[in-house]
């Protein structure tokens, strides 16, 4: 079957939160059982492809790389239309590479780095322009902010994104207050994607209610618009054609189903995706990581000590209560909040596997791994807290000038 074939129609993609649903939206997370989001039926829910051990073979196949592990270990663990982005690659067809991020604070958190980590990987691996949309102005519409402070926070967390490593020439960031105002074309695939989407659908889809604001509900227009090339001209030449792929958390999905049903009438290429799973909170996988709990987020610009003592303090263990009981029955990996965040960041899979048996059987304590983990991400977060203190002002307003990147078209 085709993959498109058993896509669920718009109509039909109500936010889940009905018997037994995790509930994922874009601003909810909440898993019904202590392991978390079941993503095997979120997958059959939402109506897309698990990223499954052919798709991983053949992205090597093509590329002539080695898998991410983030790919190899399941956390981009869904996807749409990926076979046609591949498809294109081989025959040396473009495509270009799209995601963003919602500026609500000053730092991000180790949960915002995964898809900006991989997209990097996404980059160096196929060599593709990309695009990041800072959406100022739905955290103006969502939160209480000002438009000048959630400027100011698209700017700040911009350091952050060019602190992960994207090449200049060939990655445009822009703010929607400051980027749609100057690109008509951006503008009217907004209109093109409002005049295409009923409120009855949006209400369906975000879950939107009669007393939020009309900002709300035109929105999703603006996150959908960077699907499509022609929103920016200055580096696509004007082509309307060149179809993007967009990697996420899959809370994210609901703006890229709507974009994906009206693309085709607006004789565009339905945006490609790849999903990830949750970067769990601190105390578990139930939900995910988020700026708006400071306890439940380690966050970027947190110090070696702060890392140390909110795992040592919060990190939810699988282990057992007492260390004989623990020696007996062994330790849980499958909601051991620190094991779960080594599968994101230790990259060594023998390790890591050893750590799974010797922890499943007792013979190593919750406090050897968060031991571990305390290590790996102290080192990590201090060398972006050190790649971020050197992203001057002049560097932002490089990667965020609209510009024609290292591509000809
Ligand atoms: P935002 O700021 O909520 O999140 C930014 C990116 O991080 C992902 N994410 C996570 N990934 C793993 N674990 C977590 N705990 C976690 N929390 C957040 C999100 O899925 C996202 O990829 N509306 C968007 C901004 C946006 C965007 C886009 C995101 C605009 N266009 C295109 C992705 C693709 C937002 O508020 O993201």
């Amino acid at each position: 079957m085709a993959a498109n074939q058993q896509e669920v129609h718009v109509e039909d993609l109500q936010i889940g939160d009905g018997d037994g649903d995790d509930l994922v939206t874009p601003w909810d997370v909440q898993g019904s059982s202590a392991k978390g989001v079941d993503y095997d039926k979120l997958i059959k829910r939402f109506g897309s492809q698990k990223v499954d051990d052919v798709i991983v073979k053949r992205i090597e196949q093509v590329t002539g790389k080695p898998a991410h592990h983030f790919l190899r270990r399941g956390i981009f663990f869904s996807h749409r239309d990926m076979h046609l982005i591949l498809n294109m690659y081989e025959k040396k067809q473009p495509f270009y590479l799209y995601t963003g991020r919602g500026p609500s604070s000053d730092s991000m958190h180790m949960g915002h780095l995964i898809p900006f980590l991989f997209t990097k990987w996404l980059q160096e691996t196929f060599d593709v322009p990309l695009v990041i949309q800072l959406t100022d102005d739905e955290k103006f519409l969502w939160k209480d902010l000002t438009l000048e402070e959630a400027n100011r926070l698209a700017y700040e967390n911009a350091k952050d994104i060019i602190a992960v490593g994207f090449d200049v020439n060939k990655t445009f960031i822009f703010s929607d207050m400051d980027y749609i105002g100057s690109c008509p074309e951006f503008y009217k695939n907004m209109c093109r994607v409002e005049k295409l989407v009923t409120f009855n659908q949006v209400k369906g889809i975000f879950g939107f209610g009669d007393s939020d604001c009309i900002g709300k509900i035109s929105f999703p227009a603006i996150q959908a618009a960077p699907s499509f090339s022609s929103s920016f001209p200055h580096i696509f030449n004007r082509k309307t054609n060149i179809p993007c792929l967009i990697p996420c958390a899959i809370d994210q999905d609901p703006y890229f189903r709507m974009t994906r049903d009206v693309a085709p009438r607006m004789g565009c290429h339905k945006p490609a995706l790849l999903h990830s799973t949750f970067f769990p909170a601190l105390q578990g996988a139930q939900s995910k990581m988020s700026a708006s709990d400071p306890n439940s987020s380690i966050f970027l610009t947190d110090t070696n000590k702060q890392i140390k003592d909110k795992i040592n303090k919060y990190a939810f263990s699988g282990g057992g209560t007492t260390v004989d009981e623990h020696r007996e029955k062994g330790g849980n990996c499958d909601i051991d909040v620190s094991y779960q965040y080594l599968t994101f960041f230790l990259e060594d899979d023998e390790k890591l596997e050893k750590i799974r048996m010797d922890y499943s059987s007792g013979e190593l304590l919750t406090g050897f791994l968060k031991k571990e983990l305390i290590g790996i991400l102290q080192d990590l977060v201090s060398k972006h807290r050190d790649r971020r203190a050197q992203v001057t002002d002049d560097v932002v307003k490089q990667f965020m000038t609209p510009r024609k990147l290292k591509y000809d078209y």
